[in-house]
Parts: structure tokens; C-alpha cells; sequence
């Protein structure tokens, strides 16, 4: 039994397949990533889930709704985040790991530390959040909020989260939850987000392959 996957305190069985989390504020080109990690890693015959956070499920729907229409308080959304969080890992995450998918998540925790944590503390987000699952690999792409901004403002209208001063301070918050996760041991690793997609691909996938196993 593995017990990589931890929820809490205890550990859950059997889980064969890896975690792996694609985290960068808006505009970094994690969704561009995580298609082509994807394709290159079902070329080598892998089974690949690609999911994300706000998730498809009933709480991802209305947070979606609640970021266009008006956030709730910080303290709200926190709550909905974790709360999303919890449901797809018991409808989604859990069960593919104990089917041995490579599933391949933007967003999860470190988008709360960034986000929320700036408003609530790391430690109430982490407190909110301490039943959720360790990635196997966290891929970290960095790119200034203001370029992240205007590649997002190139493909559609931005939303009421997507300000250059709300991105200023996820940048910091995300800064400050890549220290806390580091700390706490889990594995982080930084990928230039200003490269061409064929280089962030290619970087990305020097580090993915190790964790399935795989030589690069
Ligand atoms: P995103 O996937 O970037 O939305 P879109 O499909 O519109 O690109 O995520 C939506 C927003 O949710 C994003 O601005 C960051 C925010 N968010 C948090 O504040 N906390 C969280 O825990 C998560 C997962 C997302």
C-alpha cells in the first residue's frame, strides 16, 4: 500500500497513479501545458486524466458563477475553495489514482495560499484545506502578473478577478506558498512561463517522467 496520497492524518490505499499539479497565475499558460503534457505522456502510453480546479463538479459550477457575478467575502470563497476541493478529490481524484491515472490538475491548493492567503493567513487556508491530497509533483510556472494578464486579455474578456492589482498580489501570494509548501516538504519545482509552449513543454516534461518512472 502507498501511502503518498495522504488526506490528513491518514493514508489511502493503494493509490498507483501520480498527482501532479499545475499551478501560475493568470495568463501562465498552465492549461497550454497541461494538454501538451498530456498528448506527449498518452504518445508514451500513459493513462492521463486532465482535470482542474474550480472543478466541473457542483461547488467548481458556483464558484465560476461567483467570480463573474461578485465574490463573497475572502473568508466565503475560502470555505467554497476547500469545499470543491474535497469533492473532486473523492469524486475524481481518489478514484482515478486507485485506477494507477496519471492525473494532471491546474490549480489546487497553492492557488488558496495565493489567493485567499493574503486575506486569511496561510495558516486558516491551510487549516481549511488539511484533508487535501500532496501532489506527487508540483510544477510551478512562473511569469510576471502583468504578462500573464495581457496573454489572458488577448483571448477573452478579463473577469472581475482578473485585475493587474489582484494579480500583483497572487504573485506574492504565490511566492509565499511555494516557501510554506517547500518547507513542508513537498516537492516544488519552478518552470520559466515566459518560454515558447514547446520549451515550457519540454522543461516540464524533463521533471514529469522522472516521477511516472520514466527516463526523459
Ligand atoms: P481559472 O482556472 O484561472 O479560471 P479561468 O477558467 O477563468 O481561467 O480559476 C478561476 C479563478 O479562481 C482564478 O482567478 C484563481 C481563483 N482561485 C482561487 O482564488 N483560489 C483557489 O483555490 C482556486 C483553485 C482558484
Amino acid at each position: 500500500m502507498a501511502e503518498r496520497h495522504r488526506r490528513g492524518g491518514y493514508a489511502v490505499s493503494a493509490p498507483l497513479g501520480r498527482f501532479i499539479v499545475l499551478e501560475g497565475g493568470d495568463g501562465s499558460g498552465k492549461t497550454t501545458l497541461a494538454l501538451g503534457l498530456a498528448e506527449a505522456l498518452r504518445e508514451r502510453g500513459v493513462d492521463v486524466l486532465v482535470t482542474e480546479e474550480p472543478s466541473r463538479g457542483p461547488v467548481g459550477v458556483l464558484l465560476r458563477q461567483l467570480l463573474h457575478a461578485g465574490p463573497l467575502s475572502p473568508e466565503a470563497m475560502a470555505l467554497l475553495y476547500a469545499a470543491d476541493r474535497a469533492h473532486h478529490a473523492d469524486a475524481v481524484l481518489l478514484p482515478a489514482l486507485a485506477r494507477g491515472t496519471v492525473i494532471l490538475c491546474t490549480r489546487y491548493l497553492l492557488s488558496s495560499l495565493a489567493y485567499q492567503g493574503p486575506h486569511l493567513g496561510m495558516e486558516r487556508v491551510l487549516t481549511l484545506n488539511a484533508t487535501a491530497l500532496t501532489p506527487d509533483l508540483l510544477l510551478f510556472l512562473s511569469c510576471a502578473p502583468t504578462l500573464g494578464l495581457e496573454r489572458a486579455g488577448a483571448s477573452r474578456l478579463p473577469d472581475a478577478f482578473e485585475t493587474e492589482e489582484v494579480a500583483a498580489r497572487a504573485e506574492r501570494g504565490y511566492l509565499a506558498g511555494l516557501a510554506y509548501l517547500r518547507s513542508m516538504g513537498q516537492r516544488v519545482v519552478q518552470v520559466d512561463g515566459t518560454q515558447p509552449p514547446a520549451t515550457v513543454l519540454r522543461a516540464a516534461l524533463e521533471q514529469v517522467l522522472p516521477v511516472l518512472g520514466r527516463s526523459a
